[in-house]
């Protein structure tokens, strides 16, 4: 499906954009593994969302859509049933990085987990490694990609250095350390940390110590039962992203994005932009904290005239998901906006170092890219023309908005990439589009 976005007039209004994404997963994946219900007040209804759902459903947990809610009827810690069939994660990343860390200790289950052709080409030998360290025996293609299956086992504690700065990677560890005497993952540079607050708030012994030399160590230890009554899961801050950076780069805009989730591990996105020289109001937790809580806030975006800036290594985890906006905000900016440290980007959904080149270059972007990020030379306009998502929903999103700012419009073709995560966004503008 292709679709047109042409060049837009002032953006105006409030709404709230779609759920968080990664909270979503975790809620769902943590509520199967609880012995008592668990309600979740805006779970994401979107593709990758709901292959996590399906996935629970076939392990034995019950999921109960009502009106505004999702209750889930876990199995508890040890009890999830083998499925009958292959678990078929579709697009989901984090589903297939999280739920190996459950499926690791159900002893005499076994489970194998597929998902679509992006997701084949993932490397899983980043869970795969830690997992065996603890006594797990799983089969992955090639040692290393989907299809991937587990075969449940007792499990020991480790002390693991992750070596990619990987939340999905430390959240599979500290799920499968949760029935060892102790399980310590040690993170040089920190990435967001949702899982931490998830099972802290379900009671789990968890402790984090920030680290000489910078990043954290995470312990968590033996857990019976996790405990969780109610989620509240914010607005995705990596979604709210493709408003924030049209609101910023469409002349007259002023949004305000109510309740979105801006825990300081993910809202690296917005420190950039503010050294770009446009300022989102709200208030963003201090670095640092772990509460069990998910602070939010009511994003107050305007329009802005942008510099440059240089993405640095450490910042990357903190604005992963984001760093395709911000080789689109570069072409708008005074100077030479540089991103590197961020060769993960190949490794995403789909080579965002490739197809984020090859996409704005071919709206008449300045820009080349290099083995671990891009450099764009701001030209302070968008010609506009095709972009093919390439089956990334981050790409069709980053068309979009690339459209709105653009002098001829864009044809995102593939843009139905886009309900992985967002499936409202083109109803959202609609919405803010209205004068
Ligand atoms: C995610 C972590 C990040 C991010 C992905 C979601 C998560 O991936 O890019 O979209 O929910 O933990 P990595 O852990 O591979 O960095």
């Amino acid at each position: 499906m292709k679709q047109r976005f042409d060049p837009s007039g002032p953006l105006r209004g409030r709404l709230r954009v779609a759920s968080d994404k990664s909270i979503s997963h975790r809620a769902a994946i943590i509520g199967a593994m609880a012995a008592e219900p668990v309600m979740i007040r805006g779970y994401l209804d979107a593709a990758d969302t709901n292959s996590t759902l399906t996935a629970i459903s076939e392990l034995g947990a019950i999921v109960e859509r009502r009106d505004e809610e999702l209750v889930i009827r876990g199995v508890g810690m040890r009890n999830a049933q083998p499925p009958l069939e292959p678990i078929d994660v579709g697009n989901a990343g984090t589903l297939i990085r999280l739920l190996p860390g459950w499926l690791a200790f159900q002893a005499g289950a076994s489970a194998t987990l597929d998902g679509d052709e992006s997701i084949r080409r993932r490397p899983m030998d980043r869970i795969v490694q830690p997992l065996k360290l603890m006594g797990a025996r799983i089969e992955a293609t090639r040692r290393r990609y989907p299809p991937i299956t587990v075969h449940g086992r007792p499990l020991h504690g480790i002390e693991y250095e992750l070596p990619v700065a990987s939340a999905q990677v430390k959240s599979c560890v500290l799920l499968a350390g949760l029935v060892t005497e102790e399980t310590m993952v040690i993170e040089p540079v920190p990435a967001r940390d949702h899982t931490e607050r998830m099972l802290l708030r379900a009671g789990v012994p968890l402790r984090r110590e920030a680290r000489r030399g910078g990043g954290y160590c995470t312990t968590v230890s033996n857990t019976d039962e996790l405990e969780l009554d109610a989620i509240d899961v914010p607005g995705d801050i990596s979604s709210a992203a493709f408003l924030i950076a049209a609101g910023v780069l469409v002349a007259g805009s002023r949004l305000l994005l109510e309740g979105v989730g801006v825990n300081w591990t993910r809202a690296g996105f917005l420190r950039i932009l503010e050294r770009m020289g446009a300022i989102v109001l709200g208030e963003v937790e201090p670095a640092g904290e772990l509460t069990a809580l998910e602070p939010t806030a009511d994003l107050d975006v305007r329009s802005a005239s942008i510099e440059a800036t240089t993405v640095e290594p450490e910042e990357v985890p903190l604005a992963i998901d984001e760093l395709p906006l911000v080789a689109l905000l570069g072409c708008f900016a005074e100077g030479e906006t540089v991103v590197r440290g961020a060769k993960e980007l190949r490794v995403k959904e789909s080579d965002r170092i490739a197809t984020v080149v090859e996409g704005l270059r071919g709206l008449g972007a300045q820009i080349e890219a290099a083995p671990d990020g891009f450099r764009v030379t701001g030209t302070g306009e968008l010609r506009g023309g095709r972009l093919d998502a390439r089956g990334d929903h981050r790409l069709a999103l980053l068309g979009a908005v690339a459209g709105l700012a653009s002098r001829e419009g864009v044809e995102v073709a593939g843009f139905e990439a886009a309900a992985v995560s967002y499936p409202s966004f083109a109803s959202d503008l609609e919405i803010l589009s209205k004068r």
